[in-house]
């Protein structure tokens, strides 16, 4: 199953969609801490270790952070362990894992979701922040997150989901489809960053919902499976392997 259509205005199908996002994240690596600090109201690092946290990430765990990024997760998750020795990060984007490594000392991986160079049985816990959309397959994923997985070990993906009551809907749209691309371009004076931010919202607006997710992390094989819904706009996917 897609995440979400494709995007034909942006890339011709599904096939092509990697080469047309990597590229988007590769121009705007640059920007992308910048702009989700302030985007967010500077909630983001706080909340990023505030959940992971709260879904039982302990010193000793080893951790994968698929689609690391610039590596915020991974940052955070670093705080919560006292090192970074026993994080993986993983991402198909050069220019974001370039800005990642200058703020941790964890292994980064060049790879994707949907085939992960790792050992089966090998992570205690593994986090995916803001990058489901980007997949070409939730099961091809999720199969790799349960393969990965050790015996008990957790998954967290953290996303933005748009809201279903009409009023949520409309500022949502207002926020991150007109609002936030045209701030960032005003703050940035880069269009690279400016393009970024609106597939951001085009891939949000067109996403599956919510129980499409927690059905294909059940047909993976994952078990416990669940959504925590925050302030109507953010998930908390969970689940763990058997
Ligand atoms: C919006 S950023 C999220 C970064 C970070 N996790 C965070 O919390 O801010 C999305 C990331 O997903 C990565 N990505 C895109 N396609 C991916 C795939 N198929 N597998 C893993 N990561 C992917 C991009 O390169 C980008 O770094």
């Amino acid at each position: 199953m897609l995440p979400h259509p494709s995007l034909t205005a942006h890339y011709a199908d599904t096939k092509s969609k990697p080469e047309f996002v990597n590229g988007l994240f590769n121009r705007g690596a640059a920007h992308y801490d910048g702009i989700v600090d302030w985007g967010f109201l500077r909630s983001g690092a706080g909340y990023r270790r505030w959940t992971q946290k709260r879904h039982g990430l302990r010193p000793g765990h080893s951790v994968l952070d698929v689609a690391c990024g610039t590596g915020l997760v991974a940052a955070e998750a670093a705080k919560i362990l006292g090192s970074a020795a026993n994080i993986t990060c993983l991402d198909p984007s050069e220019g974001m894992l370039a800005v990642a490594k200058t703020k941790l000392a964890a292994t980064f991986v060049l790879g994707r979701a949907e085939q992960m160079p790792f050992a089966d049985n090998s992570f205690d816990f593994l986090t995916m922040g803001y990058a489901l959309r980007h997949v070409t397959s939730l099961e091809d994923a999720f199969r790799e997150y349960h393969r990965v997985l050790k015996p008990g070990g957790k998954l967290l993906i953290m996303e933005v989901t748009k809201p279903s009551g009409r009023i949520g809907e409309f500022l949502f749209r207002l926020y991150f489809g007109r609002v936030y691309p045209a701030l960032t371009q005003l703050f940035t004076r880069s269009r690279a960053a400016r393009d970024m931010m609106h597939y951001y919202w085009e891939t949000m607006d067109t996403c599956v919902p919510p129980a499409d997710v927690l059905a294909a992390l059940r047909a993976a094989g994952l078990v416990d499976v669940k959504r925590i819904p925050l302030l109507g706009l953010f998930s908390e996917y969970l689940a763990v392997k058997p």
